[in-house]
């Protein structure tokens, strides 16, 4: 039986006690008898300043790259909004992602059948989406050098951030996109900026050359200002979206609300060696601590753990069959909850994930 080292990051705010749910799912497989799961637990973000000073602490980086996956909740809060921009939680989710060299982000927005009605989007338009937003995410104008803000000789202040992409960088993530697309609906589009953005420019024409490899998948160009806008007016035009940092950021948020909550989306960050899983949703510090987050999005980064890095793919769709099951019983957390439905906590929604899996 293989054994695996997970490293639990439970973060900020609502992150651990969504954390909490995933760790009865992973315990649960764990007694399965197909794998054995070592739990260990870290400190990320404002967490971990509060007791070493520093949002990702070096013994983080050590447990994660000793693990077999990360697992994580969330970083963030009002606490730690004053601290300085280097030492601020969401610069521990950014170094985490740098340090284990995670430029593959895969973002599924997939609208479960039972929510339908939950989007703010009019059910005809949302029904049957099914798209994957991969998300370039170790570049970019998130790490881009200069960056800073810097005191002119008159006095004015000046803020610089630098949206750069290498060759390398753009075929790495590009392969993985057209990789994904051939495993499904055989479409890809990327979206750019490259009427006006250099750097996207060649993001176009790097992508396009890739595309020479894989010739049964169908790839378009959009930018990205229409792509927000065809996201919400017909999103089954969507299969595979692949993008850049921000404009992934952006756009993953948006494709979420087509499935009528974030608290529903989970998230891969894959690379060559290290992979961490995290729900797309932040810590939501408004409900922390009132046992309404919603866990579902946790436990399906769960599945797409055993998926991608555990070699347990019938392990993850059994987690989101579970899933889909809870959803059927009619079980719904605050935030995807509708009149004929049952309000449950993130605790009760955890139990009935784990009960409809035994
Ligand atoms: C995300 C988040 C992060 C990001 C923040 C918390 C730094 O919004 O994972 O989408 O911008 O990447
Ligand atoms: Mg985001």
């Amino acid at each position: 039986m293989s054994r695996k080292t997970i490293l639990l990051l439970p973060g900020d705010g609502i992150g651990p006690e969504i954390i909490a749910e995933a760790r009865k799912i992973l315990n649960w497989v764990s007694g399965q008898g197909r794998i054995s799961l070592y739990l260990e637990e870290g400190l990320i973000g404002g967490a971990a300043y509060d007791r070493t000073g520093h949002p990702l602490p070096e013994e983080t980086l050590i447990q994660a790259r000793q693990a077999d996956a990360v697992l994580l909740g969330a970083v963030g809060g009002p606490k730690w909004e004053p601290l300085p921009y280097e030492v601020r939680p969401e610069r521990g989710l950014l170094g985490i992602r740098k340090a284990l060299d995670l430029f593959c982000n895969l973002r599924p927005a997939k609208v479960f059948p039972q929510l339908v009605d939950a989007s703010t989007l009019k059910r005809e338009v949302v029904e049957g989406t099914d798209i994957m937003v991969v998300r370039e995410l170790s570049s970019g104008i998130y790490f881009g050098e200069p960056r800073g803000v810097e005191t002119l000789a008159n006095g004015e202040q000046r803020g610089v951030n630098t949206l750069v992409y290498t060759t390398r960088e753009i075929e790495r993530i590009a392969r993985s996109a057209f990789r994904i697309a051939a495993t499904r609906q055989k479409k890809l589009c990327s979206v750019d900026k490259a009427n006006v953005l250099e750097s996207t420019e060649l993001w176009r024409a790097v992508v396009m050359a890739v595309g020479k490899e894989f010739p049964d998948v169908a790839l378009s160009h959009m930018y990205v200002d229409n792509a927000a806008m065809q996201l919400i007016r017909h999103p089954r035009q969507f299969d595979v979206i692949v993008t850049t940092n921000m404009f992934g950021d952006i756009l993953s948020d948006e494709a979420s609300m087509l499935t009528g909550s974030i608290g529903m989306l989970p998230s891969a960050s894959l690379g060559e060696r290290y992979a961490l899983y995290e729900p797309i949703h932040g810590s939501a510090p408004d409900i922390a601590g009132q046992g309404v987050a919603n866990p579902l999005a946790t436990i399906l980064s769960v599945a797409m753990m055993f998926r991608h890095s555990l070699d347990l793919p019938e392990m993850a769709n059994r987690i989101e069959a579970a899933v889909n099951r809870v959803l059927d019983q009619g079980l719904r957390t605050p935030d995807i909850f509708q009149p004929g439905t049952q309000k449950v906590g993130t605790v009760a929604m955890g139990d009935a994930v784990l009960a409809a899996l035994s």
